[in-house]
């Protein structure tokens, strides 16, 4: 009955004491054995209690064996998988830039090689920065154009519906000569479709200084589309904004050579890019800038669009899902 109360007790530490235990007490010359063999030994009387005392013994010794086997066999796997301080870590995912910021940089580096910094604006905007200033004054039909989403239902606080705003902020704060370009997301109330989204990026261009001409707007478009595509062939079709006079729209030509080319340019090769033109002197005076002084140019883009034909998109869409098939495929890209 000792024995019994000792088994129980009974705690190991390593699977080779736990051996020794197992060898004492249930091995071929263990305790049990010997116990059993001295059975026959016992007096008639004391015999029922004494077998009942040594199955009790056996069983808890059989118990306490497969207890601390498992026991010792878990923490032994343990060990080994988070003790062994020599093992590797958990490789880390590693993250990459999202294609529009991809490109936007791109956009960015192009134009800072030939002289022009980068400027920012709010995306909550007055109706002062987004229209008034640039030449749209209220009730003026072009504002029509752009679905605007306003704040609260206040006509005078609205998400931007295009980085010009950032050119009349720019003006008011600086006079030229002036060489800027600001990109920064848009919002306008569109349906969003394949090729049209409700959210969407812009970068906008501005020049301003003595004698600035047509001419010096279309070789800097000459340029901009020769580093960023390879290829300049590019057209200006006359346009109207109510902010550049005269005003025109870019298209490049992308040849018709894939599936997707095809469907982005429509089918005619011809990709409109952006919009462009002189700065109309209304908005120079409404910047406080003298239009007798200095004359200027401006050009807006979506960035989506050329993120779009330079990576072969067919949708929108894909830029904002954020699809980890879809953004680990510009890892590589710098
Ligand atoms: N703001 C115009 C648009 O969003 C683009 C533009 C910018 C046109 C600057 C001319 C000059 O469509």
């Amino acid at each position: 009955k000792e024995l019994i109360v000792e088994v129980a007790h009974f705690n190991a530490s390593t699977k080779e004491e736990l051996e020794s235990f197992r060898i004492k007490y249930l091995g071929s010359k263990g305790v049990l054995k010997d116990l059993f063999a001295e059975f026959k030994n016992v007096d008639a009387d004391l015999r029922k209690d004494f077998g009942q005392a040594l199955n009790t013994l056996k069983k808890t010794a059989e118990e306490k064996v497969i207890q601390l086997t498992e026991i010792l066999e878990n923490s032994v796997e343990e060990k080994t998988l988070y003790g062994d301080l020599t093992r590797p870590g958990e490789p880390i995912e590693l993250g990459s830039r999202h294609p529009i910021s991809i490109v936007k940089n791109q956009i960015i580096e192009v134009f800072n090689r030939i002289g022009f910094t980068v400027s920012e604006g709010p995306e909550i905007e007055d109706d002062w920065h987004n229209f008034s200033a640039l030449n749209l004054p209220e009730y003026h039909p072009a504002r029509d154009m752009q679905d605007t989403f306003f704040i609260n239902k206040n006509p005078d606080i609205l998400l931007r519906t295009h980085t010009s705003s950032v050119q009349v902020r720019y003006m008011e704060k600086n006079q030229p000569p002036i060489r800027t370009i600001s990109p920064g997301r848009v919002f306008r109330n569109e349906d969003i479709s394949a090729r049209a989204h409700c959210i969407f990026h812009q970068v906008e261009g501005l020049y301003i200084d003595t004698d600035v001409s047509f001419a010096d707007l279309k070789q800097t478009l000459l340029y901009f589309t020769k580093e960023m595509f390879g290829k300049s062939k590019i057209r200006l079709r006359p346009s109207y904004f109510p902010f550049t006079e005269p005003s025109a729209e870019v298209d490049i030509y992308w040849g018709l050579e894939t599936e997707i080319d095809y469907r982005i340019t429509k089918g005619t090769g011809w990709l409109e890019i952006m919009g462009c033109g002189m700065v109309d002197p209304n908005v120079l005076k409404n910047c406080n800038i003298d239009p007798t002084k200095y004359s200027g140019y401006a050009f807006g883009m979506g960035i989506e669009r050329i993120a779009m034909l330079l990576y072969q998109i067919p949708d929108i869409r894909m830029f904002y899902e954020n699809d980890k098939r879809f953004l680990e495929q510009f890892r590589s890209v710098i």
